[in-house]
């Protein structure tokens, strides 16, 4: 068994890769690729720049890239296109310790450790801890699935995965929802209010079954007693500052200037959106969509920019539209370019990691379990 990789003092300084054309960090990519063969696996998130995708061996939405850490059987490198929760959930994933009893630790690689998530940001551990604490002075703790949303620290999974909870993606929140029902009458969920809400709307849950936890208000998370007392799903006050930016009029434009459009957006934006679109779905749902759409259709799609940008391409044959006048780019995800994946990927031919992600084991232990309930729901 090989100890963790961490890392080292970098044979090759990023700053001068800065400089270089894509047609030379492509190249030299494809020769480490060459050259590190079967060991090495580069995952990309569909939200990642096309030039980065063209070099990713698999992509997915958050779930299909967790199963495919979870399923790696020989790569001894994971080169994470995407944001740092997810190089996270690779780790914790295919670093579980009845894999460690028969292979080679996998060191994960996130090409820029500046690639965070706002979102993630917005539920921090103590402030989430708070709120347990002072959930349970005046409701049962032991009646409350915790569930977070994969967009969180590996610190937040393990508060989960201690207190009975589970993660969930945007792909399966339903079935999570329905499988902590089976255990408890309430669910905390976070960081996503609107995934958590539009989720459980579609369930049957009432908004004013809903009561929104402020980290920030003095007491209850500025509700009142009651409203805890009533509530079903309790939603944590966070958001995608990237698909809080579709708006109800930017649906009601294109329905008026197309008509028979189709509307399809992700469930991370507000519920004004999601209520309108005939369609929400994962980043997996929507391409899964387009890809069987009826030729000559006309659709508005509602997520992350360079996805969509790149469906248009992909499908000449359907008229597909940005939902938002704006852009609605994740800035996050667009730091991982060429010039950090070429960087990270010739230190790594070098034997001098840089960007390794490695979650302390304690936390790995339990955010495996809280994952480990999401992979057995579906
Ligand atoms: P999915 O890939 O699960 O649809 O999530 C979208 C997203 O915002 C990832 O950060
Ligand atoms: Fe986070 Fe939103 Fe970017 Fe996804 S799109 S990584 S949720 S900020």
């Amino acid at each position: 068994m090989m100890a963790t990789i961490t890392d080292s003092t970098p044979a090759f300084e990023l700053q001068p890769y800065k400089s270089l054309s894509n047609e030379e960090l492509s190249s030299r990519i494809d020769k480490v690729r060459q050259q590190m063969g079967s060991e090495l696996m580069i995952l990309g998130h569909h939200y990642q720049q096309d030039e980065v995708i063209a070099h990713c061996d698999l992509r997915g939405d958050s779930f299909q890239l967790s199963r495919m850490a979870a399923d790696n059987v020989d790569c001894k490198v994971i080169v994470f296109c995407g944001v740092h929760f997810m190089a996270e959930t690779a780790d914790i994933l295919a670093n579980r310790p009845e894999r460690l009893e028969t292979q080679d630790r996998v060191t994960v690689v996130l090409p820029d450790m500046a690639a965070g998530c706002s979102m993630a940001d917005m539920a921090a551990i103590d402030q989430v801890e708070n709120a347990w604490e002072e959930l349970g002075e005046l409701i049962d703790c032991e009646d409350i699935t915790p569930v977070t949303y994969i967009n969180s620290a590996a610190s937040l999974k393990s508060f989960v995965g201690r207190h009975g909870g589970i993660v969930c993606t945007s792909s399966n929140a339903a079935a999570v929802l329905e499988w902590s029902f089976e255990r408890t009458s309430r669910v905390l969920f976070f960081p996503d209010q609107h995934l958590g809400r539009n989720t459980s709307l579609a369930m049957g849950i009432s908004n004013e079954q809903m009561p929104v936890w402020d980290p920030f208000a003095l007491e209850m998370g500025g509700n009142s007693n009651e409203a805890i007392e009533n509530s079903k799903v309790i939603l944590w006050k966070g958001h995608c500052s990237v698909h809080q930016m579709f708006q109800a009029e930017h649906v009601e434009t294109f329905r008026r200037e197309h008509p028979g459009i189709q509307i399809m957006v992700h469930p991370e934006c507000p519920q004004e959106v999601n209520d309108l679109a005939d369609i929400s779905g994962s980043t997996g749902k929507i391409i899964e969509v387009i890809e069987q759409a009826e030729a000559g259709s006309t659709w508005a799609i509602g997520t992350e920019l360079h996805l969509v940008n790149r469906l248009k391409k992909e499908h000449p044959e359907l008229e597909i539209h940005f939902l938002s006048p704006v852009v609605c780019m994740c800035a996050t995800m667009y730091r991982v370019d060429l010039a950090h994946l070429c960087w990270t990927l010739e230190n790594l031919a070098h034997g001098t990691p840089v960007n390794t992600i490695s979650v302390d084991q304690e936390t790995q232990r339990w955010s495996l379990v809280a994952l480990q309930r999401m992979l057995d729901v579906k």
